[in-house]
C-alpha cells in the first residue's frame, strides 16, 4: 500500500475479491460504489450489507471528508466515511491491499497534496492530462496545479481575447541544450498548442470524479511575454515582443493601467467559469521592474497611489486581482513573490524560494504551500551523477530527500504550523519535452512525496516504503526513473 495507511490492525483470513459478488451501499454513497463497482466488474445495489458485499456507507462520523475505515474480512469489505473521498480513498486502498484480512483507520495528514505541472514550456497533451490525473489519484493527491501562461506560451482559449492563442500559443522554435550553455541554438521547429475551455471543463469533471481538484495558474504581472505578443497594448512599451524561444526571466510585463486590470479581469472571469477550484493562482513570481521603472505611465500611476516604489506597486497589482477573485468567492494564490511590497489581505503563499517565505507568511496568519525547490522542484537531478541523466535544469532532488520532506518549519508554534496546508511536486518543463520525460522525473518521487503528505511521521519508514515501491511501480506501469537507489 502507497501512501501506507496510518492505522493497520490486521486480522486474521484472507479475503477474495472474485468472491465479492455485490458492492452494496446506502443512498449517499451511490455514486462513489457505482464508480467502484464499475471499476471491479460488480454489480451495486443500496442495501444493507450481505456476506460476501464490498458495502460502502456514507455517514457523518468523521470530521475529515478524505478519512475512512475500511475493514476486510474473509466474508465481505465494509467501507465508512464521512465523504466521498474518504470512499474513494479506500477503494483504492482496497485494490492496493492484497488478500489480508485487516482493519484499516486512516486520514490525510495535509490537505493539500499534489502536483503543479507547467503545459506551457512543453505543451503536453490532453490525454496525457487524464493520465496524469489518474496518477495522482492513485496516490490519493488531491491537487493538480496547471501553470497555463508564461513567456513560452499561452495554453488556454480565452473567448474575448483569441489572439492570447491565436498568437501567444505558438514559438517559432525552442532553445536546444541548457540556457546557460555557450552554443545558443535552437531547433527551428516551430512549438506550441493550447486546451479549448471544452476541453478543460471535461478535463476538470473528470478530475472531481476522481476528487482532483484543478488549480489554473494565470501569471502576472511578470512572465507576461506570449499574452503581449498577442496584445502589446497591456504591456508597458506597446510594442509586441516575440513569444519567448528560449528560458529564464523577461523584462516584459504587464503595465499597472486601468485597461490592463479590465483585460486581466475579463480573462479572469473566464477561467472561473472553467475552473470552480476555490484557490486561483496568480503566479506573481519573477517580475523585474525594469519596464515599470521606466514608464512614465507607471510612474505615474505609482505616484497617484502614494506607493513607495516597485515592489508597493507589484502588492497593489496583486491587491487589485485579490479584491477581484475575493469578490467572486474566490482565494488568491501566489508565489511567495507577492510578499515583497507587503501581503495582501488573505493571500495564499506558495513558498517556492526556499522556506522562509512560508515562515514569514504562516506567522502573519496566512496560509501557506509550502514548495520548496530543496525538495520537491521535480525538475532538478535526481542523483549526485548529472551526467548519467538526461539533462535537467540542475540541482540535485534524490527520492531519499523527497522522503525526508518535512513540510512544516520547526520555526512555526503548533498554531502557525495549521497554516501550512500541505505541499506538492514542481514539474517545470523546459528541459522536459514530452509525457514520457515528465513521467519519468515525476516518478518515483511522487511516490515518496505522496506518502509525506499523507501518512504521519511516526508511520512512516524510508526501507519500508523502498520495499512497498517496486512491486507499486510494477503495477502502475508509469514510465520511472530507475537508479533512484544510488
Ligand atoms: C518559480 O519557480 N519561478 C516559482
Amino acid at each position: 500500500m502507497l501512501p501506507i495507511p496510518n492505522s493497520i490492525q490486521p486480522l486474521e483470513g484472507e479475503f477474495r475479491l472474485e468472491k465479492m459478488t455485490f458492492i452494496t451501499c446506502n443512498q449517499d454513497a451511490l455514486f462513489e460504489a457505482e464508480k467502484l463497482g464499475k471499476q471491479l466488474g460488480i454489480p451495486v445495489q443500496v442495501s444493507p450489507a450481505v456476506t460476501n458485499s464490498i458495502h460502502l456507507e456514507l455517514h457523518s462520523a468523521f470530521e475529515n471528508q478524505e478519512a475512512y475505515r475500511l475493514e476486510i474480512h474473509s466474508d465481505g469489505v465494509r467501507i465508512f466515511a464521512s465523504g466521498a473521498a474518504g470512499l474513494f480513498y479506500a477503494g483504492i486502498t482496497l485494490l492496493q491491499a492484497g488478500s489480508s484480512c485487516a482493519i484499516i483507520e486512516d486520514a490525510p495528514r495535509f490537505a493539500w497534496r499534489g502536483s503543479h505541472l507547467d503545459v506551457v514550456r512543453h505543451f503536453m497533451p490532453l490525454e496525457f492530462l487524464y493520465r496524469f490525473v489518474d496518477l495522482l489519484a492513485l496516490h490519493k493527491l488531491n491537487t493538480l496545479h496547471l501553470h497555463l501562461t508564461d513567456d513560452q506560451g499561452w495554453r488556454l482559449e480565452i473567448k474575448q481575447y483569441p489572439r492570447l492563442t491565436e498568437i501567444g500559443a505558438w514559438r517559432q522554435q525552442t532553445r536546444v541544450g541548457h540556457e546557460l550553455s555557450e552554443n545558443k541554438t535552437f531547433d527551428g521547429q516551430p512549438h506550441g498548442g493550447f486546451y479549448t475551455q471544452t476541453q478543460m471543463r471535461e478535463l476538470v469533471a473528470y478530475a472531481l470524479e476522481r476528487h482532483v481538484r484543478i488549480v489554473p495558474e494565470i501569471e502576472m504581472p511578470g512572465h507576461a511575454t506570449a499574452a503581449l505578443a498577442a496584445y502589446p497594448e497591456f504591456g508597458n512599451t506597446k510594442k509586441a515582443p516575440e513569444v519567448a524561444p528560449n528560458w529564464g526571466v523577461f523584462e516584459s510585463i504587464f503595465s499597472p493601467e486601468e485597461t490592463t486590470f479590465a483585460f486581466l479581469e475579463d480573462v479572469l472571469t473566464e477561467v472561473l467559469e472553467i475552473f470552480p477550484s476555490p484557490y486561483i493562482h496568480i503566479g506573481g513570481d519573477e517580475c523585474p521592474k525594469k519596464e515599470w521603472q521606466e514608464s512614465a505611465v507607471a510612474q505615474s500611476i505609482l505616484k497617484q497611489n502614494h506607493l513607495e516604489d516597485e515592489e508597493e506597486l507589484q502588492s497593489y497589482v496583486v491587491g487589485r486581482i485579490n479584491t477581484f477573485l475575493k469578490s467572486k468567492g474566490r482565494k488568491m494564490i501566489g508565489w511567495d513573490e507577492i510578499l515583497e511590497g507587503g501581503l495582501v489581505d488573505g493571500a495564499t503563499v506558495m513558498s517556492w524560494r526556499g522556506e522562509e517565505g512560508g515562515i514569514i507568511a504562516a506567522k502573519a496568519g496566512h496560509d501557506v504551500v509550502m514548495t520548496p525547490g530543496t525538495h520537491v522542484y521535480f525538475d532538478h537531478y535526481q542523483t549526485e551523477n548529472p551526467d548519467l541523466e538526461p539533462l535537467a535544469i540542475g540541482g540535485c532532488t534524490t527520492l531519499e530527500k523527497v522522503y525526508s520532506y518535512e513540510p512544516i518549519p520547526a520555526e512555526l508554534t503548533e498554531l502557525e504550523g495549521q497554516h501550512v496546508l500541505g505541499s506538492q511536486a514542481q514539474l517545470w518543463t523546459e528541459y522536459m519535452p514530452n509525457p514520457a520525460h515528465v513521467e519519468r522525473m515525476a516518478f518515483p518521487r511522487l511516490c515518496a512525496l505522496s506518502e509525506v503528505l499523507w501518512t504521519k511521521p511516526e508511520s512512516r519508514d524510508y526501507m519500508d516504503f523502498l520495499k512497498r515501491l517496486e512491486p507499486h511501480l510494477e503495477k502502475l506501469n508509469v514510465n520511472h526513473f530507475k537508479n533512484f537507489k544510488s
